[in-house]
């Protein structure tokens, strides 16, 4: 019988998805931290293995391939790849597979949702009702949505869907993105902007570019020191491509109106961490794509993804890592 390759699991499969790997596999189910630390038996494991399927909470880079010196697929139950070095996996030859496309709605949503929760104060306002201020007198105006800019920093498949959420809600659609998205444009979606204007020119600045050594910490105290004083900048892509310090000072000195946070630099984030002492913010548990429809079809997709690399079949969703980096 032929032997069956050998496949290291850190994403949460549910019974069904984990029986299938498991009979078309030698399956290790572990965890990040297991994988981190390992005890003499999965660090042998770790030697065998041609398959991972995990979360972005590994990183792959050249130590942790010394570890798993066969291993040909990483197969990421995420669409962001930010946990992978994308020299390292391109020069050993590592095949990177990610999960595009079934989680853009869910992102979109949330983007959208937080825009709307910051320009109508609705967690101020919840605030406000559960404190008993309101027995006090009227609480404060909030904004129209419907005539405000909303910027867009980053045009791909979620910032599309973001911008015909906002188009619903009346708001005028703006994006940059460092090659123009010709077919947005024509299909009325969004108006292009240069990257200082955009900043400049909103109301709401959205981020949707992903996470690599480019977009690392590049938007600072420069970009934010553009934007107008009554803006809100809403963040659903990843929390390293922001200086979130300077990020902190401009919401503490209210030179930007707030801020929505689906993602931070360092997750989870404690309790006492500076962003949560901060009433003109909201902050979600990097949940954007956490519902159930969701996240089974992102896990059933980085199985296929990892079954089709170690069976020597074309994954659906390969990363392209020469384009990425
Ligand atoms: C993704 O798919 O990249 C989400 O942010 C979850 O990590």
């Amino acid at each position: 019988m032929r032997e069956r390759p050998t496949v290291l699991v850190t994403a949460p499969l549910p019974d069904d998805l984990r029986d299938l790997v498991a009979a078309r596999t030698d399956m290790v189910a572990t965890t990040a931290d297991a994988l981190a630390a390992p005890d003499e038996a999965l660090a042998q494991r770790m030697k065998e293995a041609v398959g991972l399927l995990t979360t972005i909470r590994v990183k792959i880079d050249d130590d942790f391939l010394d570890r798993c010196p066969k291993l040909k697929v990483v197969s990421n139950f995420a669409v962001g790849f930010d946990n992978v070095d994308l020299e390292v996996v391109q020069r050993r030859q590592v095949m990177i597979c990610n999960t595009p496309g079934v989680l853009d709605a869910a992102v979109a949503d949330i983007a959208t949702v937080m825009l709307l929760c910051l320009g109508r104060r609705i967690f101020q306002n919840d605030r406000f009702v559960r404190e008993g201020s309101w027995a006090k007198g009227p609480a404060p105006y909030s904004l129209d949505i419907a005539g405000k800019t909303l910027g867009l920093l980053g045009m791909g498949r979620i910032g599309r869907l973001v911008a015909e959420r906002a188009r619903a809600f009346g708001l005028k659609v703006a994006y940059y993105k460092p090659n123009r998205d010709g077919e947005a444009e024509a299909a009325g979606l969004a108006n292009y902007l240069e990257r200082d204007a955009l900043f400049a020119e909103s109301d709401f600045l959205s981020v949707h570019c992903p996470l690599t050594p480019k977009t690392r910490g590049s938007i600072g105290a420069r970009e934010f020191a553009l934007m107008k004083k009554s803006a809100f900048f809403v963040n659903t892509a990843r929390g390293g491509i922001v200086d979130e310090a300077a990020l902190i000072a401009v919401l503490r000195e209210g030179r930007i109106a707030g801020a929505g946070l689906d993602v931070m630099v360092k997750e989870p984030i404690p309790g006492d961490h500076p962003l949560c002492s901060l009433p003109n913010v909201i902050l979600q548990p990097h949940i954007g794509s956490a519902t159930h429809e969701t996240r089974r079809a992102m896990i059933e997709l980085a199985v296929r993804n990892v079954l089709a690399a170690v069976e020597g079949r074309q994954p659906e969703a390969v990363v392209d890592t020469a384009k990425a980096a």
